[in-house]
């Protein structure tokens, strides 16, 4: 860990006014500043308040808030609330996660994308949701999310492979113009 790493810890244990009670308060702070909890800066902060790493790490992990694994840099969420699930989520969930190779929870090996699922996203009329980064995509289709991550201009690997959205085809048959 690098000396501003540290100083950064420091100055949140500082914060705290009690750091062996306010655990969960500290381990906010380390997630909102890193995007997760290390197990290098987890032990860090239970060795300056003396306590184990394994009781932080209980700690941690009985609050769903709490991530352990370094999030890509391009976080997209497909919402699973009620309405977004009606209307279609769990098609574009399933394309997220084909087209990312990864599931809910996982990054790419290349650290470029996240996947997660949140419960509700507060656009419901327009459902489904999905959001990357800090936009809201509003009435989804596994089609746009093939897009979406075309367009998300973070590299993805597969994005020429992605389907490209089609304009509907007229029906085949016979036109009446084509009867003798
Ligand atoms: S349920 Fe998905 S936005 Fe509300």
């Amino acid at each position: 860990m690098n000396p501003d790493e540290k100083n950064e810890l420091d100055g949140m244990i500082a914060r705290v006014s009690d750091p062996v009670s306010g655990k969960i308060q500290l381990l906010q702070m380390v997630q909102e500043t890193y995007g997760w909890l290390s197990e290098e800066h987890m032990r860090y902060i239970a060795g300056k308040i003396g306590t184990s790493y394994q009781d932080l790490f209980s700690v941690a992990t009985f609050y769903a808030q709490f991530k352990f694994n370094k999030p890509g840099r391009t976080v997209i969420k497909v919402c699973r609330g009620t309405a977004c699930h009606v209307r279609g989520g769990a098609q574009v969930l399933k394309e997220a996660k084909n087209l990312l190779g990864i599931k809910p929870g996982q990054t790419t090996e290349d650290g470029e994308y996240s996947l997660e699922t949140v419960a509700c996203v507060g656009a419901c009329a327009l459902a489904p949701t999905v959001v990357l980064g800090s936009d809201v995509h509003r009435r989804m289709t596994a089609k746009k999310m093939a897009e979406l991550l075309r367009e998300s201009g973070g590299g993805w690997k597969k994005a020429e492979k992605a389907p490209e959205p089609t304009a509907k085809k007229p029906k085949a048959g016979k036109s009446k113009g084509a009867r003798k």
